[in-house]
């Protein structure tokens, strides 16, 4: 195994909450010769990944989980083994690894069946973590919603299940299995799959509930009458860097409404005076295992209601292309297009990494856009272009928000407390004839709403 180091990789996932570093692993990235040399025809577009960002990828992802990466490198083989993936020869170089370097995780970032993920613990004594595993774990420990913790425990479950044939045995020595004991007559390996089906089915009803309740959350939400501007973006690109710089200045006690709903969510007020309610998501990673991709969307539907969608990408990252494409086939999927969708607007975030030429070849790349398609060069680390994203935030609430003035009978209590509610209210008086003058901001629906109510 080539072995690579590489310490760039090292501020590619944030720390998560427990700090501690759980275990010294060996990362590995399977590299197919042939799916290589196809591999290289698609990466003459630039778009696809090569195996050594896969495998610093990789590194980020076992780090955001405290492994103590203590050896990575690419593993080329010409054809999958069915008994261990990989070919004895590595097997062997790499059990020596594992008891030389005392690791006791092995993560390769493949598929490992059943099977194989049992030749190979037994063969390196440690535990094998393949890619879903680890993107299990992942969003395990970030899901900050009921609802996702739901979705992500359903996820594992399933997992677990599907791993469950022919390997029960190991499973459960390995593992310890679930400890509870089947009735009379059912073999271990049914009792395994009926204790996970009835907490399936558990979780199943209690998703039910939950969905219900956020449906009244998000409706709640809507009737605030300020815009909404979601972050998305592959995982490692900014987002909470982005946010937490967005947000810092503002200390508003109309927001303990929202902080108190969801920590992901705060108002902020733009420089022109523009309200809005900044919300954070959940990373993108590529190669989503489909049994997460219900627990990845639960945390983006937001997004779909959202006035302005902030793409953030790392434009310092050498797979930022890729990184793009991905995010785009999700928003896809959700319904916005990257071409058409003019909420889309994306922030071009790490240029703090960026040299004096490469920053140049960007300002160009960015002045040739036309102005509805214009990318921001921002650095959420050093504040670098906040100022102009907060101003092209603006412009584009602008052009989707309309001001008009209503009047309305002085003593019309209902009238001005449903304007409250759906629009935002930016001045009030009354006039010489004793109507109340009340000049709001809203969008297009709620402003013509606003129009038919009281401008009869
Ligand atoms: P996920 O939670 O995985 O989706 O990541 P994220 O997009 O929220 O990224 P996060 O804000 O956690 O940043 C990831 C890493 O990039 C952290 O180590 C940040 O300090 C770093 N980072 C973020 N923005 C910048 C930037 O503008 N410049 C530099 N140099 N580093 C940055």
């Amino acid at each position: 195994m080539e072995p690579r180091r590489r310490e760039q990789g090292a501020d590619r996932l944030r720390p998560v909450a427990t700090g501690s570093e759980t275990g010294r692993a060996i990362v590995i990235e399977p590299w197919i010769k042939r799916a290589a040399a196809r591999e290289a025809a698609v990466r003459a577009n630039n778009a696809a990944r090569t195996p050594e960002a896969r495998l610093e990828e990789t590194v980020g992802l076992a780090r955001a989980i405290d492994l103590n990466v203590v050896q990575s490198g690419l593993v080329t083989l010409s054809d999958i083994r069915p008994a261990t993936y990989i070919g004895k020869g590595k097997v062997d170089e790499i059990a020596g690894l594992t008891k030389s370097l005392e690791a006791g995780v092995v993560v390769m970032d493949c598929p490992v069946s059943p099977v194989q993920q049992r030749n190979l613990e037994k063969a390196w004594n440690a535990k094998v973590l393949d890619r879903t595993g680890l993107i299990l774990e992942i969003f395990g420990r970030r899901a900050r919603t009921r609802e996702g913790a739901l979705q992500v425990e359903h996820a594992h479950l399933t997992y677990q299940k599907s791993r469950l044939v022919r390997s029960w045995t190991h499973l459960e020595r390995q593992r310890g299995g679930f400890g509870f004991l089947g009735g009379p007559g059912e073999t271990q390996l049914e009792a395994d799959r009926r204790v996970i089906e009835e907490r399936l089915a558990r979780i199943e009803a209690e998703l039910d509930k939950v969905k219900r309740t956020r449906k009244l959350h998000r409706e709640s939400r809507k009737r605030v009458p300020y815009p909404i501007v979601a972050l998305v973006g592959y995982t490692n690109a900014g987002k909470s860097t982005l946010f937490n710089k967005m947000t810092a200045a503002s200390v508003l006690s109309a927001d303990m409404l929202f902080a108190t709903l969801d920590p992901t969510l705060r108002a902020v007020d733009l420089p022109c005076g523009n309200r809005v309610i900044v919300s954070d998501t959940v990373g993108f990673i590529s190669d989503l295992p489909t049994m997460l991709v219900a627990a990845f969307r639960a945390t983006l539907e937001e997004v779909i209601e959202a006035d302005i969608i902030l793409h953030v990408r790392d434009v310092s990252h050498e797979d930022a292309a890729a990184q793009s494409q991905d995010v785009q086939k999700v928003l896809g999927e959700l319904g916005i297009e990257a071409e058409t969708d003019r909420r889309l607007l994306e922030v071009w975030n790490k240029i703090d990494r960026l040299d004096a030429d490469g920053r140049a070849r960007l300002a160009n790349l960015v002045d040739r856009q036309p102005d509805d398609k214009r990318p921001v060069l921002v650095s959420a680390l050093t504040g670098e272009g906040i100022a102009l994203l907060d101003r092209t935030i603006e412009t584009r609430l602008g052009e989707r928000r309309q001001t008009l003035h209503v009047l309305l009978d002085a003593a019309d209590g209902a009238g001005l407390s449903w304007l409250y509610r759906h629009a935002e209210v930016l001045e009030k008086h009354v006039t010489e004839d004793g109507q109340m003058a009340v000049t709001i901001r809203a969008d297009a629906e709620k402003a013509a709403r606003a129009r038919a109510k009281f401008n009869r």
